[in-house]
């Protein structure tokens, strides 16, 4: 059974994710959102609140148009269509994790994604980790584009801005936005020395396999 809007419990475990991002250095200032599914729409972090300063009832609950489930709640976030476009169109998806962590957006920035280089790019879902091109903030667009990259995949980068995470439960769209950062890390520096060569299909499909088989990866270490 999904959470309601006025639970407490899925408040404080997306206020903390939330505040977790910030810790884990992946996020900064007010930069970054974070959502959960709950009954009849989704739980999200509000626009422009520093997430030290946030507590439980400053998390905004919406149905998926983006209407509000309770009543005198803050703003939501300005990327809450990207999290209610995401949770409608992926039944599987239960929490989603956007932030601006450095490498990732680095890459972003020259409008790269992460290319098979590493057997690790196969947690996000396939052979590699696209880039949605750029689009305003906030926009429909914006979420459109992020959802084409998101195409099988469980995270993606957004051009000239950072990556979105996706999982089944806040501690695996967290952890996948940890692995993806790290992976965007040691990408860039295995470029200092050049572009590294890819891992072939054939190789990425037995890591895929070998996954499965151990269930290795962020999919089997979260609780959803
Ligand atoms: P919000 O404070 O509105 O969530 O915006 C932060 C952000 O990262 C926009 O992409």
């Amino acid at each position: 059974m999904l959470p309601t809007a006025t639970d407490l419990e899925p408040r404080r475990e997306l206020l903390a994710t939330a505040q977790a991002l910030n810790a884990s250095g992946l996020n900064q200032g007010t930069s970054g959102n974070a959502s959960l599914r709950i009954e009849g729409g989704l739980l999200v972090t509000p626009t422009s609140l520093p997430y030290a300063q946030m507590g439980p009832h400053d998390l905004v609950a919406l149905d998926l148009q983006g209407r509000p489930l309770v009543e005198g709640q803050r703003r939501p976030s300005s990327e809450w269509r990207l999290h209610a476009d995401i949770l409608r169109r992926r039944s599987e998806v239960h929490a989603v994790v956007h932030c601006h962590s450095t490498s990732a957006t680095a890459l972003a920035c020259h409008g790269r994604g992460i290319p098979p280089f590493h057997y690790m790019v196969v947690v996000a879902g396939g052979a590699d980790v696209r880039c949605a091109p750029y689009a305003l903030f906030g926009t429909q667009d914006f979420s459109d584009l992020a959802l084409q990259a998101l195409q099988d995949r469980q995270a993606a980068l957004l051009a000239h801005h950072g990556q979105v995470a996706l999982g089944a439960s806040l501690a695996q769209a967290l952890a996948l936005a940890i692995e993806i950062e790290t992976l965007a890390r040691m990408y860039l520096q295995a470029c200092t020395l050049g572009e590294p060569p890819e891992l072939s299909g054939a190789a990425i499909a037995q890591v895929a396999e070998q996954m499965q088989r151990r269930h290795y990866g962020i999919a089997a270490s979260g609780p959803g």
